[in-house]
């Protein structure tokens, strides 16, 4: 389906009209208590328990570390050629590895993660066989290495050891069944905080990196938004005082930044469709939609509709400086299933860039428009750049 009316049945679900409709793969490696895999009631409840820790506060303690790992990338970047996919990915995983559970940035226990979580990443678009050589089969053996993990964390931290200010004791502290409570609708279980751990690092992993990538490719095509976004970021830091690194107050208030966030994910159009099951028979533009049908909301079409977004092809992030009309933009969804990591995804792109356009010019070694065939779209050719200081 496509168009806001449509966009407004499918992500409202008004009176439990459509769910989720996740594919079986993703079921299976996810597990059953996945906020991906709940509907209704126990989807809300448990939205309220992850958001929390993910709200505009609760991300203000994980800057510092963002900011400075930003930095650090950059450190290795100067006058070599970048895959800035790859860069992108590195980044990502570390920041939710660290907001998560504290991980140090490099070392065996960094590795351990990386290495699961890619063959985890990888076994999505695979058949679900459980056998022995498939990609699925590696993708659980993966998901219960990095659940191990996980439990001797949780281990560690309930023995007192190791205490962090991280999205995993806030879960722990508040929220998590001791055996005593089992029949408390408000606290999670181990089973259910591990499946929704991994949940986060799913769908907030590949999400961003895409997102920088396609940023960082169509600035370099477009000079000009370049130039005003270079300007934005140059200001903010001729106007510190005393030479220091970026605030968070800075990171607030960097208005043609969220437009051009904006207009890289509607012109890319991250996630190209939001997928629903009916829960009932229900009618959409005049097309009878029948009990468990699967229902896809065609989003490249929305983001790309000429009467909301004029020349759609053209990079604009001034398009953002109107409202625009209700269910015209989703970048982040919309309704009860919109993107709880909104805030997170947003933090981490505005330090990125920050840094990235305040040290360096980069030029694009390859004329590549072709797009990874996966469920999140991505550059195919990873985005290879040469860098040069500025
Ligand atoms: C630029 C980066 C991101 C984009 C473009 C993005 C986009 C989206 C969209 C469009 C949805 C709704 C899909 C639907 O309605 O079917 C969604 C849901 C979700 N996102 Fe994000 N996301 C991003 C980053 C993140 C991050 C960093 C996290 C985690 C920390 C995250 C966690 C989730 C989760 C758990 C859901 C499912 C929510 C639910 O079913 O209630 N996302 N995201």
């Amino acid at each position: 389906m496509t168009g806001r009316e449509a966009a407004k049945i499918l992500l409202t679900g008004k009176d439990g009209l459509v769910s989720l409709n996740l594919f079986y793969t993703g079921k299976q490696v996810l597990g059953p208590t996945s906020l991906l895999t709940q509907t209704g009631e126990a989807h809300k409840r448990l939205r309220r328990l992850i958001q929390e820790p993910l709200s505009m506060d609760g991300m203000k303690k994980y800057f510092p570390f963002i900011n400075s790992l930003a930095m650090e990338t950059f450190d290795n970047w100067s006058g070599r050629k970048v895959l800035v996919l790859e860069e992108a990915s590195t980044f990502t995983l570390k920041v939710i590895g660290h907001m998560i559970m504290s991980l140090e940035p490099s070392g065996e226990e960094q590795e351990k993660f990386r290495s699961n979580f890619k063959i985890i990443s990888s076994c999505f678009a695979s058949l679900p066989f459980k056998i022995p050589g498939t990609a699925f089969y590696r993708g659980i053996k993966a998901r219960d290495r990095m659940y191990a993990m996980l439990d001797a964390t949780i281990a560690k931290r309930r023995n007192g050891e190791g205490f962090q200010q991280d999205f995993l004791e806030s879960l722990l502290k508040k929220h998590s069944k001791d055996g005593l409570n089992e029949e408390d609708d408000n606290k999670l279980t181990d089973k259910q905080l591990k499946d929704n751990i991994l949940t986060l690092l799913v769908a907030g992993h590949d999400t961003t990196t895409a997102a920088l990538t396609w940023l960082v490719k169509f600035l370099g095509e477009n000079p000009d938004a370049l130039q005003r976004l270079r300007e934005e970021h140059l200001k903010i830091q001729s106007d510190r005082e005393g030479g220091s690194t970026l605030t968070w107050s800075e990171v607030n208030n960097m208005p043609y930044t969220t437009k051009v966030i904006s207009e890289t994910l509607r012109r890319a159009t991250i996630l190209p469709w939001y997928s629903r099951k009916a829960a009932q028979d229900f009618d959409i533009d005049g097309y009878k939609i029948r009990k468990s049908w699967s229902v896809n909301l065609d989003v490249v079409s929305i983001h790309h509709d000429p009467e909301i977004f004029p020349n759609p092809n053209k990079f604009d992030p001034s398009r953002f400086n109107e409202h625009i009309r209700p269910f015209g933009f989703l970048g982040f969804g919309s309704g009860p299933r919109m993107c709880p990591g909104i805030n997170l995804a947003k933090l981490e792109i505005c330090v990125f860039i920050h840094h990235l356009v305040c040290r360096y010019r980069w030029t694009p070694l390859e004329k590549d428009d072709s797009v990874q065939p996966t469920l999140v779209r991505m550059p195919k050719n990873k985005y290879p750049v040469t860098v040069e200081s500025l």
